[in-house]
């Protein structure tokens, strides 16, 4: 997608063909800075730190983690030690240890000497499957979209509501939820995108409001209980959300405060579909409520805001009295019930295993 003008990938490998070079998330949309990964420390911590996140994101940068590994330890006990580490940078997006599973079953038979190379050369070739994979799913929810367009009776623009980030910055590129808003809008459909702002980290205020911009498309901040209210009022045609691990049966998880949308959708009648590649799917689970693993993260998140001073400085301040406890569960999950449709690069399908199973007969 663009900045200032310009196509742009979120994770790209350097002229060295070693060093990896990543977008720091944690300093948008105050700046614009491209850091180097070079160890398997460094893929690790861009991970934790959430310099890189979106689960399609963290799964590459998982991917190319283990070929900077391969780069520094190659034997059996590396391969070990890289996924284990990987592993444990986030818990709840699936596609990192999609991305590592399938990295490790590469690498094991091959000797030591080949590793390095077949590691880089199949991260690049998942960022490059990712890309594909949006853009696809970005044209099937476009039809949902256009459908919708030629059917309003009042048209004069289609409103969708979306949380979190599930652009281009939580993938490699198109995005998830956004592409389908991004195909849209170039084909010259009029969108609107109401942008839930995602405490606490307000990835919604600081990554997805920013990318619409840099694309042009319309899109107004809200706080992210405003939701219900516009649904009541006409003001939503429809949500699209990402995903961090759908199960085969359909549930999904996502960004806390997710599910919320998901019932007052239901409540007011507007659809609420779900954007994602195939590696977003969790095979081994059906119950997301009681089988996900939900990320709790340091409280001080809660507590504290990040922003932009009006000298010009990135600084934190605190929003509550430094004795009070909090809590920051960074996921939630949304029940297959709620849930419209979901949006994949195969097609779309309704959530529930039957469908998910005919779009991808490889895993029933
Ligand atoms: O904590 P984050 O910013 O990694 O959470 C991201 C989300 O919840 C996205 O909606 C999800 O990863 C889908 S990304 C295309």
């Amino acid at each position: 997608m663009l900045v200032d003008g310009k196509s742009t990938r979120t994770i790209w490998l350097a002229a060295n063909r070693s060093t990896v070079k990543i977008i720091d998330q944690t300093r948008l949309p105050h700046e614009f800075i491209i850091v180097d990964l070079d160890t398997l420390d460094d893929a690790v911590k861009a991970i934790s730190n959430m310099q890189v996140r979106g689960a399609p994101l963290i799964g590459v940068t998982a991917a190319y983690g283990m070929a900077l590994a391969m780069g520094d330890n190659a034997t059996d006990a590396g391969v070990d030690i890289a996924c284990k580490v990987l592993y444990q940078a986030r818990p709840t997006a699936v596609n990192l240890r999609w991305a590592l599973d399938d990295l490790k079953a590469i690498l094991d038979p091959l000797p030591e000497r080949e590793r390095k190379i077949a590691a880089y050369a199949r991260a690049a070739e998942i960022a490059d499957e990712d890309v594909e994979q949006c853009s696809s799913l970005g044209d099937h929810g476009k039809v949902i979209i256009k459908k919708m367009w030629n059917d309003k009776s009042r048209p004069e623009r289609i409103n969708i509501l979306t949380h979190c980030n599930a652009g281009w910055l939580a993938t490699v590129d198109w995005g998830t939820a956004l592409s389908p808003i991004y195909k849209a809008h170039d084909a010259g459909i009029p969108i609107h995108v109401w942008v839930d702002e995602t405490r606490p980290r307000n990835q919604g205020a600081n990554l997805t409001c920013w990318e619409l911009g840099q694309h042009g498309v319309p899109h107004t901040l809200i706080v992210d209980n405003v939701g219900g209210h516009l649904m009541q009022h006409g003001q939503v045609d429809l949500c699209i959300v990402g995903t961090d691990r759908t199960t085969a049966a359909g549930d999904v998880c996502n960004k806390t405060g997710t599910y919320l949308k998901a019932l007052a959708a239901a409540d007011n009648n507007v659809p609420f579909y779900v954007g994602l590649p195939g590696p977003t799917i969790d095979w081994t689970i059906k119950d997301g409520v009681r089988d996900v693993n939900i990320e709790e993260r340091d409280p001080s998140e809660v507590t504290r805001l990040i922003g932009l001073t009006e000298d010009g400085y990135i600084s934190t301040i605190a929003i509550s009295p430094k004795a009070s406890p909090a809590a920051n569960f960074a996921f939630d999950v949304t029940p297959a019930r709620l849930v419209t449709g979901l949006i994949t690069e195969r097609g779309v399908t309704d959530a529930s295993e039957e469908g998910l199973a005919k779009l991808y007969p490889e895993f029933k």
